[in-house]
């Protein structure tokens, strides 16, 4: 393994924050490359739970490099938060590196996505709030302020003092709302900046140095496929490329140099916020996963929808990706089940698809073709190998793997880094 690229194939939080710590122990750097602090990855390590929103999950082992890579839109007073909350629970976060290239998430990111998304009404996004589309926004209005402005006072007053008095303008015209005072944001920020400027770098040259040295990259990917702004269910998505390319743009690492692209696939679907999802169940099976499976936000708190698998989504993702392997996590949660359901292809306007479509109304109208397999009354929890998975659940397992043409890599029985099994395959 030299450079793998884990990405998460459903609508996010599959787990991509425990197979990340997971696989970390065996890489050298760790990278994010899109997205921000919508993110919420939690990792289990012992009797302790990290809830990481900016820094890659590697940073709990203390001889990583962790980079924040410079297709990540940064929030300078959350990266502050999050590194002194580590460093308070004894986490080192010396290994840290900043892209120089990173776009800033600034106050007024925050308030516009707020005003956005009220504005909206019922077609509102559900967005996380944290600011992440109207930074993506300045991004390709080539407005946007990055780190490597920080590094530069004068560079940053001038920057600042234009893109505030602009967001003022659209702020008042707009929604006839209060504006910001320039200078004490821009005391703010820059005392904020004090506290991690010395990490701020061109990381795309530490990455091409690493890999040239034969080391090995983790690429950890935030969100899921179907949140991809190519790529997701539209307009339903957040703002970045969280499909396995946006690891190459994110970072300026080429795509000859990933080796393998990993699947994070949770057992069962489940997606927070506004948008179409054809498995989701509103009755007590689906309040029966919501509670076993833990499944509130760990950025927002708010409840996830959930449903069954849904291998129309998945055979997606392996093609957009270019999947090599999948990891499965959150296995245990169907334990008890009587029968578990597959969805294996929509039905729309009476015909039968599998490949996922691009319209909004087809996937709010599509009608899961299910196929059903029984379920198994054993606790998977304690699994150590594929061997001691009940015989129907390695059924569920294979049939996954036959419908998205995809091998299982990992199977994650469990929060702990202990409830793992890897199959052989892997390395
Ligand atoms: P991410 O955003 O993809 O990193 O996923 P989240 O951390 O938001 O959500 C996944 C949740 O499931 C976290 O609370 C994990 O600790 C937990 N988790 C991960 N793998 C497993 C597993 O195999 N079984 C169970 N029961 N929980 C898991
Ligand atoms: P991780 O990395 C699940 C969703 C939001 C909303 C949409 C747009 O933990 O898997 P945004 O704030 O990004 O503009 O919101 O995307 N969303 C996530 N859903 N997991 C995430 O991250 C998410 N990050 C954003 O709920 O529907
Ligand atoms: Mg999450």
């Amino acid at each position: 393994m030299s450079c793998t690229v884990i990405i998460g194939a459903q609508w996010g939080d599959e787990g991509k924050g425990k197979v990340t710590d997971f696989l970390a122990e065996r890489a050298d750097v760790v990278a994010r490359y899109q997205g921000g602090n919508n993110a919420g990855h939690t990792v289990i390590v012992g009797e302790q739970g990290f809830k990481l929103h900016l820094v890659p999950s590697g940073i709990l082992y203390p001889d990583k490099l962790c980079v924040l890579g410079n297709g990540m839109v940064i929030d300078p007073e959350a990266l502050v938060n999050e590194i002194e909350g580590l460093e308070e629970k004894g986490v080192s976060t010396a290994g840290l590196r900043i892209s120089d290239r990173a776009h800033l998430i600034l106050p007024y990111h925050k308030r516009l996505d707020e005003l956005q998304e009220a504005s909206r009404g019922a077609g509102k996004i559900g967005t996380t709030g944290r600011g992440i589309g109207p930074a993506y926004n300045d991004k390709s209005a080539r407005m946007g302020m990055r780190m490597a402005d920080l590094l530069d006072p004068s560079e940053f007053h001038e920057k600042l003092t234009a893109n505030v008095k602009a967001k003022n303008a659209y702020l008042k015209q707009t929604f006839g709302a209060e504006g910001f005072d320039a200078a004490a944001m821009e005391e703010i920020i820059l005392a904020l900046a004090e506290r991690f400027r010395d990490r701020i770098t061109d990381t795309g040259v530490l990455l091409s140095e690493t890999i040239a040295a034969g080391k090995k990259v983790l690429f950890e990917g935030a969100q899921g496929t179907l949140l991809d702004i190519d790529h997701g269910t539209y307009p339903f998505v957040t703002s970045s490329n969280t499909t396995a390319g946006g690891a190459c743009t994110g970072t300026g690492v080429g795509p000859t140099a990933i080796d393998r692209v990993i699947g994070v696939v949770k057992a069962y679907t489940t997606r927070v916020g506004a948008g179409p999802f054809p498995t989701e169940l509103n009755d007590a099976v689906g309040e029966r996963l919501r509670q076993r499976g833990a499944e509130f936000g760990t950025t927002t708190g708010r409840p996830r929808r959930c449903g069954w698998l849904d291998t129309v989504v998945l055979r997606y993702a392996a093609r957009v990706n270019g999947l090599t392997g999948i990891a499965i996590t959150k296995l245990d949660v169907l334990d008890g089940l009587d029968t578990i359901k597959i969805c294996t292809g929509y039905r729309i306007n009476g015909k039968v698809t599998t490949d996922f479509p691009a319209s909004r109304k087809a996937v709010e109208t599509a009608e899961p073709v299910y196929e059903e397999l029984p379920g198994w009354n054993e606790s998977t929890g304690q699994a150590t190998t594929w061997e001691e998975l009940p015989a129907a659940t390695r059924r569920y397992l294979d049939r996954i793997a036959d419908l998205t043409g995809v091998p299982i890599v990992i199977v994650s029985v469990g929060p702990c880094r202990s409830q793992t099994i890897v199959m052989d395959r892997l390395f």
